[in-house]
């Protein structure tokens, strides 16, 4: 039998002539461009930064190339750089002095987190600051909330700690708290803490749907968060399970969430999907950490081309639904945006 292709042989089929080529809108960049269904703006962007005490510290993470620790000073420069390239938002990560049981520098007011609210807003006010919640970098324990004394996680009090958290962020003139412990609860009981003292301009955005994930790992040596024993499954989500997530986030708003979180982003697209079909609030993504180096790490060795792989994976999160996008590669396509308009 003969494996030869005959073009003849297309006439037979019952299939339409290519009257409709799909390959028109793809011809050139200028086609191209004008028939994107989605692109990412530097309006979507927020920006994480590390911030540790001391002054004039920039301390580069060894797994996070191009991402530092910062002192509150050099924090407050690198959000009047953000401020600048049109990023409307950091949010910020404290790692404290001293870390113990009971988690005691999460809710003081001279608390790195909260200086570096102070100083930021002071200097450049139309930046949004957000301040990540969770008790993980506070503990010296690494676990997001208060133990039990089985060694388990009190959800409860945790919840309470995770309240005055965000109860001293909104004085110290946070904009939006971002609770990222996974307690059951915690949402309601942070806005109502936030209420009880007039806070009621402060936003929540709330982690509603975090994985137990391994992505997540440089992260934990940026925060010297990695738990001393266990893990964190028993509060933060299960991958295989997505039903789970849309009751996670619909659970959220109901206890007041202004912004829903889904996080990591990569490996969890159809989990966006679902979530923003889901909710009628704006969907917020975290490109976490590991995605964050693991591009880093490829594109060092020259075997991948950073700023493709970095567009290709935001536009990525545009086409699942997600209206704002945290990530380590915020001011560096900021940047890039800028330079493609000229
Ligand atoms: C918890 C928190 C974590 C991240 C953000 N908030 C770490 C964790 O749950 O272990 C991870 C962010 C990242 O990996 O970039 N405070």
């Amino acid at each position: 039998m003969s494996t030869t292709f005959d073009p003849e042989e297309l006439q037979g089929l019952d299939l339409p002539v290519p009257t409709i080529r799909p390959r028109r809108l793809r011809a050139n960049a200028t086609m191209r461009r004008m028939t994107a269904e989605h692109r990412v703006s530097v309006d979507d962007l927020i920006e994480p930064l590390f911030v540790v005490p001391g002054t004039n510290v920039r301390q580069e993470i060894g797994s996070m190339p191009g991402v530092h620790q910062l002192s509150v000073d050099r924090a407050v420069e690198e959000a009047k750089d953000a401020q600048a390239l049109g990023i409307p938002a950091v949010i910020l990560f404290g790692i404290p002095p001293e870390k113990d049981e009971t988690a005691s520098w999460l809710a003081r007011a001279d608390g790195p987190v909260q200086r570096a609210i102070e100083a930021i807003k002071s200097a450049v006010p139309n930046l949004l600051v957000i301040a990540d919640l969770c008790a993980c970098e506070y503990t010296s324990h690494g676990h997001c909330g208060l133990l039990d004394v089985d060694g388990g996680i009190d959800n409860d009090r945790s919840v309470e700690l995770l309240a005055r958290g965000a109860l001293s962020y909104a004085q110290s003139g946070v904009d939006i708290v971002a609770p990222s412990d996974m307690m059951d609860g915690r949402v309601r009981a942070i806005r109502y803490a936030l209420d009880a003292d007039g806070r009621t301009d402060v936003a929540i955005m709330s982690y509603a749907v975090k994985y137990a994930s391994a992505f997540y790992g440089p992260f934990r040596e940026a925060a010297g968060s990695t738990p001393a024993f266990g893990d964190r499954r028993t509060h933060q989500m299960d991958p295989p399970n997505a039903r789970e997530a849309v009751k996670e986030a619909l659970l959220d708003v109901r206890e007041g969430a202004d912004f829903i979180m889904v996080k990591p982003a990569l490996a969890y697209l159809d989990v966006l999907a679902k979530v923003r079909k889901a909710v009628p609030v704006p969907v917020a993504v975290y490109n976490v950490s590991g995605e964050y180096s693991m591009v880093k790490a490829a594109s060092a060795r020259g075997w991948l081309d950073e700023e493709r792989a970095v567009d290709e994976m935001l536009v990525s999160f545009k086409r699942a639904g997600a209206d704002c996008i945290v990530t380590y590669f915020a001011r560096a396509t900021a940047r890039r945006l800028a330079k493609a308009r000229r």
